[in-house]
Protein backbone atom coordinates (compact mmCIF):
# COMPACT_ATOMS: atom_id res chain seq x y z
CA UNK A 1 0.00 0.00 0.00
CA UNK A 2 1.95 3.65 -1.22
CA UNK A 3 0.14 5.34 1.15
CA UNK A 4 0.93 3.38 4.29
CA UNK A 5 2.92 6.09 5.92
CA UNK A 6 0.29 8.79 6.25
CA UNK A 7 -1.43 6.53 8.55
CA UNK A 8 1.30 7.10 11.24
CA UNK A 9 -0.49 10.72 11.54
CA UNK A 10 -3.73 9.35 12.48
CA UNK A 11 -4.45 9.45 16.08
CA UNK A 12 -8.23 9.10 17.56
CA UNK A 13 -9.86 12.01 20.16
CA UNK A 14 -10.70 9.66 22.87
CA UNK A 15 -10.61 6.00 23.69
CA UNK A 16 -12.42 4.39 26.97
CA UNK A 17 -13.07 0.68 28.37
CA UNK A 18 -16.87 -0.04 29.89
CA UNK A 19 -16.50 -0.82 33.07
CA UNK A 20 -20.26 -2.24 33.40
CA UNK A 21 -19.43 -4.96 30.65
CA UNK A 22 -21.20 -7.94 31.07
CA UNK A 23 -22.41 -9.33 27.60
CA UNK A 24 -25.70 -11.55 28.28
CA UNK A 25 -27.26 -13.13 25.12
CA UNK A 26 -30.41 -13.29 26.92
CA UNK A 27 -30.93 -10.01 28.42
CA UNK A 28 -29.80 -8.64 24.97
CA UNK A 29 -32.54 -10.72 23.44
CA UNK A 30 -34.94 -9.86 26.41
CA UNK A 31 -34.87 -6.57 24.54
CA UNK A 32 -34.84 -7.22 20.86
CA UNK A 33 -36.74 -10.75 21.03
CA UNK A 34 -35.58 -13.68 18.75
CA UNK A 35 -38.82 -14.09 17.00
CA UNK A 36 -38.44 -9.95 16.14
CA UNK A 37 -35.14 -10.76 14.58
CA UNK A 38 -36.27 -13.91 12.76
CA UNK A 39 -39.45 -12.56 11.66
CA UNK A 40 -37.22 -9.92 9.92
CA UNK A 41 -35.26 -12.07 8.22
CA UNK A 42 -38.01 -14.26 6.88
CA UNK A 43 -40.14 -11.01 5.56
CA UNK A 44 -37.10 -9.02 4.20
CA UNK A 45 -35.18 -11.82 2.45
CA UNK A 46 -38.20 -12.31 0.48
CA UNK A 47 -38.12 -8.96 -1.08
CA UNK A 48 -37.67 -8.65 -4.47
CA UNK A 49 -34.21 -7.62 -5.33
CA UNK A 50 -32.77 -9.03 -1.96
CA UNK A 51 -29.84 -10.04 -1.82
CA UNK A 52 -27.14 -10.36 0.42
CA UNK A 53 -24.30 -7.37 0.20
CA UNK A 54 -20.76 -8.19 -0.23
CA UNK A 55 -18.71 -8.96 2.91
CA UNK A 56 -15.19 -8.07 0.83
CA UNK A 57 -11.88 -8.92 2.40
CA UNK A 58 -9.17 -5.76 2.96
CA UNK A 59 -6.52 -7.82 2.72
CA UNK A 60 -4.39 -4.77 1.72
CA UNK A 61 -4.94 -3.08 4.87
CA UNK A 62 -4.77 -6.64 6.95
CA UNK A 63 -0.94 -6.78 5.41
CA UNK A 64 -0.41 -4.16 6.22
CA UNK A 65 -1.15 -4.45 10.07
CA UNK A 66 -0.57 -8.13 10.57
CA UNK A 67 -3.78 -9.03 11.31
CA UNK A 68 -5.46 -12.02 9.77
CA UNK A 69 -8.92 -10.73 8.48
CA UNK A 70 -10.43 -7.49 7.95
CA UNK A 71 -13.78 -8.08 6.63
CA UNK A 72 -15.71 -4.86 5.44
CA UNK A 73 -19.84 -5.41 4.81
CA UNK A 74 -20.38 -3.06 1.74
CA UNK A 75 -24.23 -1.34 2.65
CA UNK A 76 -23.83 0.72 -0.71
CA UNK A 77 -25.33 -2.38 -2.09
CA UNK A 78 -28.36 -2.40 -0.43
CA UNK A 79 -31.36 -2.31 -2.55
CA UNK A 80 -30.74 0.51 -4.14
CA UNK A 81 -30.88 2.75 -1.45
CA UNK A 82 -27.08 2.51 -1.25
CA UNK A 83 -27.32 2.08 3.36
CA UNK A 84 -28.14 -0.43 5.83
CA UNK A 85 -31.15 1.58 6.45
CA UNK A 86 -32.94 0.51 3.69
CA UNK A 87 -33.51 -2.69 6.32
CA UNK A 88 -35.19 -0.59 8.88
CA UNK A 89 -37.59 1.81 7.97
CA UNK A 90 -38.93 -0.18 4.94
CA UNK A 91 -39.30 -3.07 7.14
CA UNK A 92 -41.13 -1.00 10.02
CA UNK A 93 -43.76 0.08 7.10
CA UNK A 94 -44.51 -3.04 6.42
CA UNK A 95 -45.03 -4.35 9.85
CA UNK A 96 -47.35 -1.51 11.19
CA UNK A 97 -49.75 -1.23 7.52
CA UNK A 98 -49.98 -5.01 7.86
CA UNK A 99 -51.69 -4.83 4.53
CA UNK A 100 -54.15 -2.44 5.39
CA UNK A 101 -53.84 0.37 1.92
CA UNK A 102 -55.15 3.22 3.56
CA UNK A 103 -52.57 4.49 6.14
CA UNK A 104 -50.48 7.31 6.18
CA UNK A 105 -46.88 7.09 7.24
CA UNK A 106 -44.78 10.08 8.43
CA UNK A 107 -41.34 10.31 9.86
CA UNK A 108 -38.73 12.82 10.78
CA UNK A 109 -35.22 11.99 8.99
CA UNK A 110 -31.98 13.38 8.48
CA UNK A 111 -31.65 11.48 5.18
CA UNK A 112 -31.83 8.15 5.09
CA UNK A 113 -33.98 6.58 7.60
CA UNK A 114 -36.75 9.40 5.66
CA UNK A 115 -35.74 7.65 2.22
CA UNK A 116 -36.32 4.06 3.38
CA UNK A 117 -39.23 4.56 4.92
CA UNK A 118 -40.31 6.29 1.66
CA UNK A 119 -39.29 3.50 -0.48
CA UNK A 120 -41.11 0.98 2.14
CA UNK A 121 -44.53 3.01 1.04
CA UNK A 122 -44.11 3.14 -2.55
CA UNK A 123 -43.44 -0.81 -2.47
CA UNK A 124 -46.72 -0.98 -0.70
CA UNK A 125 -48.77 1.55 -2.79
CA UNK A 126 -48.97 3.83 0.38
CA UNK A 127 -48.43 7.74 0.66
CA UNK A 128 -45.47 9.13 2.84
CA UNK A 129 -44.86 12.26 4.46
CA UNK A 130 -41.28 13.19 5.46
CA UNK A 131 -40.60 15.86 7.88
CA UNK A 132 -36.62 17.46 7.13
CA UNK A 133 -34.69 20.50 8.51
CA UNK A 134 -33.06 23.26 6.78
CA UNK A 135 -29.91 21.34 7.52
CA UNK A 136 -30.89 18.69 4.92
CA UNK A 137 -29.16 18.94 1.60
CA UNK A 138 -31.51 19.76 -1.66
CA UNK A 139 -30.04 16.75 -2.97
CA UNK A 140 -31.69 14.55 -0.08
CA UNK A 141 -35.02 15.46 -0.30
CA UNK A 142 -34.89 15.19 -4.15
CA UNK A 143 -33.67 11.57 -3.45
CA UNK A 144 -36.59 11.04 -0.93
CA UNK A 145 -39.11 12.50 -3.51
CA UNK A 146 -37.93 10.36 -6.09
CA UNK A 147 -39.83 7.82 -3.54
CA UNK A 148 -43.06 9.09 -4.30
CA UNK A 149 -42.88 11.06 -0.86
CA UNK A 150 -44.49 14.94 0.16
CA UNK A 151 -41.81 16.33 1.66
CA UNK A 152 -42.10 18.54 4.67
CA UNK A 153 -40.01 21.27 5.09
CA UNK A 154 -39.19 22.99 9.15
CA UNK A 155 -37.21 25.26 10.45
CA UNK A 156 -34.71 24.59 12.62
CA UNK A 157 -32.74 21.46 13.15
CA UNK A 158 -33.64 17.55 13.54
CA UNK A 159 -35.04 17.99 17.19
CA UNK A 160 -37.48 20.83 15.56
CA UNK A 161 -38.15 18.51 12.58
CA UNK A 162 -39.59 15.44 14.54
CA UNK A 163 -41.34 17.78 16.86
CA UNK A 164 -43.33 18.67 13.85
CA UNK A 165 -43.61 15.17 12.37
CA UNK A 166 -45.04 14.01 15.83
CA UNK A 167 -47.47 17.09 16.42
CA UNK A 168 -48.71 16.77 12.27
CA UNK A 169 -49.31 13.25 12.39
CA UNK A 170 -51.19 13.14 15.78
CA UNK A 171 -53.56 15.63 14.63
CA UNK A 172 -53.48 13.62 10.69
CA UNK A 173 -54.08 10.44 12.13
CA UNK A 174 -50.56 9.48 10.09
CA UNK A 175 -48.44 6.56 11.29
CA UNK A 176 -45.66 7.91 12.59
CA UNK A 177 -42.18 5.45 11.25
CA UNK A 178 -39.66 6.88 13.89
CA UNK A 179 -35.63 4.86 14.34
CA UNK A 180 -35.96 6.94 17.83
CA UNK A 181 -37.52 5.78 20.79
CA UNK A 182 -39.17 7.77 23.24
CA UNK A 183 -41.53 6.91 26.32
CA UNK A 184 -44.31 4.35 25.37
CA UNK A 185 -42.95 4.57 21.70
CA UNK A 186 -40.47 1.70 21.20
CA UNK A 187 -42.12 -0.92 18.99
CA UNK A 188 -41.24 1.31 15.98
CA UNK A 189 -37.60 1.62 17.14
CA UNK A 190 -37.20 -1.80 17.64
CA UNK A 191 -38.80 -3.22 14.30
CA UNK A 192 -36.38 -0.81 12.61
CA UNK A 193 -33.39 -2.41 14.59
CA UNK A 194 -34.80 -5.98 13.76
CA UNK A 195 -34.68 -5.07 9.79
CA UNK A 196 -30.78 -4.01 10.24
CA UNK A 197 -30.25 -7.37 12.17
CA UNK A 198 -30.31 -8.98 8.75
CA UNK A 199 -26.60 -7.74 8.50
CA UNK A 200 -25.36 -10.13 10.86
CA UNK A 201 -27.69 -12.84 9.89
CA UNK A 202 -26.16 -12.57 5.88
CA UNK A 203 -22.58 -12.32 7.70
CA UNK A 204 -22.76 -15.61 9.90
CA UNK A 205 -23.35 -17.46 6.37
CA UNK A 206 -20.86 -15.36 4.10
CA UNK A 207 -17.52 -16.12 6.45
CA UNK A 208 -16.65 -19.28 8.73
CA UNK A 209 -13.91 -17.01 10.73
CA UNK A 210 -15.02 -16.10 14.06
CA UNK A 211 -15.09 -12.40 14.37
CA UNK A 212 -13.08 -11.60 17.30
CA UNK A 213 -13.60 -7.36 17.07
CA UNK A 214 -16.58 -4.87 15.63
CA UNK A 215 -16.25 -2.04 14.86
CA UNK A 216 -19.44 -0.36 14.88
CA UNK A 217 -20.61 3.45 13.98
CA UNK A 218 -23.12 5.31 15.81
CA UNK A 219 -25.25 7.95 16.02
CA UNK A 220 -28.63 7.36 18.07
CA UNK A 221 -27.66 3.28 18.13
CA UNK A 222 -29.47 2.13 16.49
CA UNK A 223 -27.29 0.45 13.91
CA UNK A 224 -24.96 -0.89 16.70
CA UNK A 225 -27.22 -2.28 19.04
CA UNK A 226 -29.06 -3.97 16.45
CA UNK A 227 -25.76 -5.68 15.19
CA UNK A 228 -25.41 -6.28 18.65
CA UNK A 229 -28.49 -8.30 18.91
CA UNK A 230 -27.75 -9.84 15.91
CA UNK A 231 -24.02 -11.28 17.37
CA UNK A 232 -25.90 -12.25 20.44
CA UNK A 233 -28.83 -14.37 18.19
CA UNK A 234 -26.33 -15.53 15.03
CA UNK A 235 -23.03 -15.86 15.97
CA UNK A 236 -21.09 -18.51 18.29
CA UNK A 237 -18.27 -16.59 19.94
CA UNK A 238 -18.90 -13.14 21.22
CA UNK A 239 -16.24 -10.65 19.54
CA UNK A 240 -14.86 -7.69 21.29
CA UNK A 241 -17.62 -4.52 20.32
CA UNK A 242 -16.02 -0.64 19.95
CA UNK A 243 -18.27 1.81 19.64
CA UNK A 244 -17.26 4.66 16.84
CA UNK A 245 -18.11 8.51 17.27
CA UNK A 246 -17.57 11.73 16.08
CA UNK A 247 -15.72 13.61 18.59
CA UNK A 248 -18.37 16.21 18.13
CA UNK A 249 -21.22 14.07 19.08
CA UNK A 250 -19.61 10.93 21.20
CA UNK A 251 -22.74 10.43 23.09
CA UNK A 252 -22.28 6.32 23.62
CA UNK A 253 -19.13 7.64 24.96
CA UNK A 254 -19.87 9.97 27.60
CA UNK A 255 -23.01 7.63 28.77
CA UNK A 256 -20.45 4.30 28.81
CA UNK A 257 -17.79 6.59 30.60
CA UNK A 258 -20.73 8.11 33.63
CA UNK A 259 -22.90 4.90 33.61
CA UNK A 260 -25.99 6.78 32.24
CA UNK A 261 -27.93 7.88 29.52
CA UNK A 262 -26.18 11.43 28.89
CA UNK A 263 -27.02 14.24 26.44
CA UNK A 264 -23.87 15.88 24.72
CA UNK A 265 -24.30 19.35 23.17
CA UNK A 266 -23.08 19.41 19.55
CA UNK A 267 -21.31 22.54 18.75
CA UNK A 268 -19.78 21.83 15.46
CA UNK A 269 -21.77 18.93 12.63
CA UNK A 270 -19.52 16.60 11.41
CA UNK A 271 -19.32 15.65 8.26
CA UNK A 272 -20.65 12.48 9.48
CA UNK A 273 -24.17 13.48 9.20
CA UNK A 274 -25.90 10.42 9.97
CA UNK A 275 -23.80 10.06 13.22
CA UNK A 276 -24.21 13.82 14.56
CA UNK A 277 -26.39 12.87 16.93
CA UNK A 278 -26.33 14.34 21.10
CA UNK A 279 -28.25 11.27 22.62
CA UNK A 280 -28.73 7.95 22.57
CA UNK A 281 -32.19 6.40 22.06
CA UNK A 282 -33.76 4.29 24.74
CA UNK A 283 -34.09 1.13 22.96
CA UNK A 284 -30.40 0.40 21.84
CA UNK A 285 -28.81 2.00 25.60
CA UNK A 286 -30.68 -1.09 27.05
CA UNK A 287 -28.42 -3.03 24.44
CA UNK A 288 -25.52 -1.01 24.43
CA UNK A 289 -24.68 -0.08 28.47
CA UNK A 290 -23.73 -3.73 29.04
CA UNK A 291 -22.34 -5.12 25.98
CA UNK A 292 -19.39 -2.80 24.24
CA UNK A 293 -16.29 -3.16 25.59
CA UNK A 294 -14.92 -0.17 24.41
CA UNK A 295 -15.41 3.57 22.81
CA UNK A 296 -13.60 5.59 20.73
CA UNK A 297 -14.12 9.06 19.24
CA UNK A 298 -12.06 10.61 16.14
CA UNK A 299 -12.38 14.00 14.49
CA UNK A 300 -13.57 14.92 10.78
CA UNK A 301 -9.53 14.86 10.06
CA UNK A 302 -8.84 11.79 7.15
CA UNK A 303 -12.42 11.30 6.67
CA UNK A 304 -12.08 12.06 2.64
CA UNK A 305 -8.86 11.00 2.45
CA UNK A 306 -10.36 7.46 3.66
CA UNK A 307 -13.35 7.64 1.13
CA UNK A 308 -10.94 8.66 -1.49
CA UNK A 309 -8.56 5.65 -0.57
CA UNK A 310 -11.70 3.32 -0.47
CA UNK A 311 -12.70 4.20 -3.84
CA UNK A 312 -8.63 3.44 -5.12
CA UNK A 313 -8.81 -0.09 -3.89
CA UNK A 314 -5.86 1.16 -1.57
CA UNK A 315 -7.42 -1.43 1.06
CA UNK A 316 -8.90 -4.44 -1.04
CA UNK A 317 -8.67 -5.92 -4.28
CA UNK A 318 -11.96 -4.44 -5.27
CA UNK A 319 -12.69 0.02 -5.63
CA UNK A 320 -15.21 0.77 -2.97
CA UNK A 321 -18.11 3.32 -3.14
CA UNK A 322 -18.37 4.54 0.77
CA UNK A 323 -19.34 7.68 1.91
CA UNK A 324 -18.44 9.65 4.72
CA UNK A 325 -19.97 7.34 7.84
CA UNK A 326 -18.31 4.15 6.30
CA UNK A 327 -14.80 5.55 6.45
CA UNK A 328 -14.41 5.56 10.26
CA UNK A 329 -15.10 2.30 10.72
CA UNK A 330 -11.48 1.78 9.14
CA UNK A 331 -9.93 4.79 10.48
CA UNK A 332 -10.94 3.70 14.32
CA UNK A 333 -8.93 0.58 13.30
CA UNK A 334 -5.59 2.15 12.06
CA UNK A 335 -5.52 4.45 14.94
CA UNK A 336 -6.05 2.06 17.11
CA UNK A 337 -3.38 -0.15 15.45
CA UNK A 338 -1.15 2.57 15.51
CA UNK A 339 -1.40 3.21 19.33
CA UNK A 340 0.66 0.74 21.51
CA UNK A 341 -1.19 0.55 24.68
CA UNK A 342 -5.05 0.58 22.37
CA UNK A 343 -3.61 -2.21 20.17
CA UNK A 344 -3.12 -4.24 23.53
CA UNK A 345 -6.21 -3.69 25.24
CA UNK A 346 -7.94 -4.69 22.24
CA UNK A 347 -5.81 -7.74 22.10
CA UNK A 348 -5.57 -6.49 17.84
CA UNK A 349 -3.18 -9.26 16.59
CA UNK A 350 -2.18 -11.80 13.94
CA UNK A 351 -5.00 -14.02 14.77
CA UNK A 352 -7.75 -11.09 14.59
CA UNK A 353 -11.17 -11.17 12.53
CA UNK A 354 -12.49 -7.49 12.36
CA UNK A 355 -15.64 -6.83 10.79
CA UNK A 356 -16.09 -3.09 10.14
CA UNK A 357 -19.53 -1.69 8.64
CA UNK A 358 -19.29 0.40 5.43
CA UNK A 359 -22.89 1.51 6.46
CA UNK A 360 -23.50 3.63 3.19
CA UNK A 361 -22.24 4.52 -0.25
CA UNK A 362 -22.53 7.91 -2.17
CA UNK A 363 -26.16 8.46 -0.57
CA UNK A 364 -25.41 12.57 -1.34
CA UNK A 365 -23.59 12.35 -4.51
CA UNK A 366 -22.50 15.70 -4.87
CA UNK A 367 -21.01 15.26 -1.23
CA UNK A 368 -19.16 11.96 -2.08
CA UNK A 369 -17.87 13.74 -5.52
CA UNK A 370 -16.45 16.05 -3.22
CA UNK A 371 -14.88 13.94 -0.78
CA UNK A 372 -13.26 11.98 -3.07
CA UNK A 373 -11.49 15.02 -4.70
CA UNK A 374 -10.48 16.33 -1.55
CA UNK A 375 -9.34 13.31 -0.22
CA UNK A 376 -7.32 12.47 -4.09
CA UNK A 377 -5.33 16.36 -3.29
CA UNK A 378 -4.40 15.17 0.22
CA UNK A 379 -3.30 12.24 -1.42
CA UNK A 380 -0.66 13.68 -3.83
C1 LIG B 1 -25.75 6.79 7.02
C2 LIG B 1 -25.83 6.56 8.48
N1 LIG B 1 -26.81 7.08 9.20
C3 LIG B 1 -26.88 6.86 10.52
C4 LIG B 1 -25.95 6.12 11.19
C5 LIG B 1 -26.11 5.93 12.64
O1 LIG B 1 -27.11 5.03 12.96
P1 LIG B 1 -27.85 5.13 14.35
O2 LIG B 1 -28.42 6.51 14.46
O3 LIG B 1 -28.88 4.06 14.28
O4 LIG B 1 -26.83 4.89 15.40
C6 LIG B 1 -24.93 5.56 10.46
C7 LIG B 1 -23.92 4.74 11.05
O5 LIG B 1 -23.66 4.69 12.18
C8 LIG B 1 -24.87 5.79 9.08
O6 LIG B 1 -23.92 5.27 8.33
Amino acid sequence: MQSEKIFNYWSHSKFISNQKYNFSREEILKVLPKSYIDDAYAAISNWEGYKPTPLIDLNKLSNTYNLNKIFYKDESKRFKLKSFKALGGAYAVEKISAGNKNIIVSTATAGNHGKSVAWGAQRLGLKSKIFISQNVSEARARDIESFGAEIIKVKGNYDDSLKACINQSTQNKWEIIQDVAWKNYELVPKLTMSGYSVMIKEISEQTNHYITHIFLQAGVGGMASAVIAGVARYFKRIPKIIIIEPQSADCVLASIENNKLTRVDIKTESIMGGMSCGEVSLVPWQIIKNSVNNCLSLSDDNIATTVAMLAKAEFSNEKIIGGECSAPGIMSLIMSCNNKKIKQSLDLNEKSNILLIGCEGDTDSKLYKHMVSLGNEKLK
